[in-house]
């Protein structure tokens, strides 16, 4: 019993001692693996900062807004999601007309995997917009 908790301590040290190591870039890296999902960040705090958050600086761009809210689906083809640079599967969304897909882009469609803004709750509707024209502009 004493032999085992003699190992165990032995063991907890090792750990301890190795994670001194760590440089300072891992130890980053790692808090902010480790931080807690919705994070209460209050506006003008840049100790919690993150693309979540960045909504204050300037509408995104559709590229940005495509990377960080819609290439989950939208490079993948889940859920049947048209994905960018496939020009067969948009043509015939397209031939729909732009505000339709800007509308669906804002509203989303019911019954499918593509929810109201693609569920970019912090995205603006001028955001979502740019991400469907850039979605489309790459896919024709
Ligand atoms: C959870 C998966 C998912 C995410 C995330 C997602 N989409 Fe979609 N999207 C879909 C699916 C699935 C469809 C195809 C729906 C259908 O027509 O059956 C679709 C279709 C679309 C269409 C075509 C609409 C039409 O009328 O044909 C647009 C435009 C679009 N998405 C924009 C976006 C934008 C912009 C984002 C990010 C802000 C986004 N989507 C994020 C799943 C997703």
């Amino acid at each position: 019993m004493f032999r085992t908790l003699t190992l165990f301590a032995a063991l907890l040290v090792a750990a301890a001692a190795s994670a001194v190591e760590l440089s300072e870039s891992q130890r980053a890296a790692i808090e902010e693996r480790i931080a807690p999902m919705g994070e209460v960040c209050l506006q003008g705090d840049s100790s919690c900062g993150g693309p979540a958050v960045a909504a204050s600086s300037g509408p995104r761009s559709g590229k940005e807004v495509f990377d960080a809210a819609c290439m989950a689906c939208h490079t993948t083809g889940a859920g049947g999601a048209p994905v960018l640079g496939d020009v067969d599967a948009w043509a015939p969304r397209i031939a729909k007309g732009m505000d339709t897909l800007h509308k669906h882009g804002l509203e989303g469609i019911p019954g499918t995997g593509m929810m109201a803004k693609g569920g970019c709750v912090n995205c603006s509707d001028d955001e979502v917009i740019a991400a469907v024209d850039y979605m489309v502009e790459g896919s024709q």
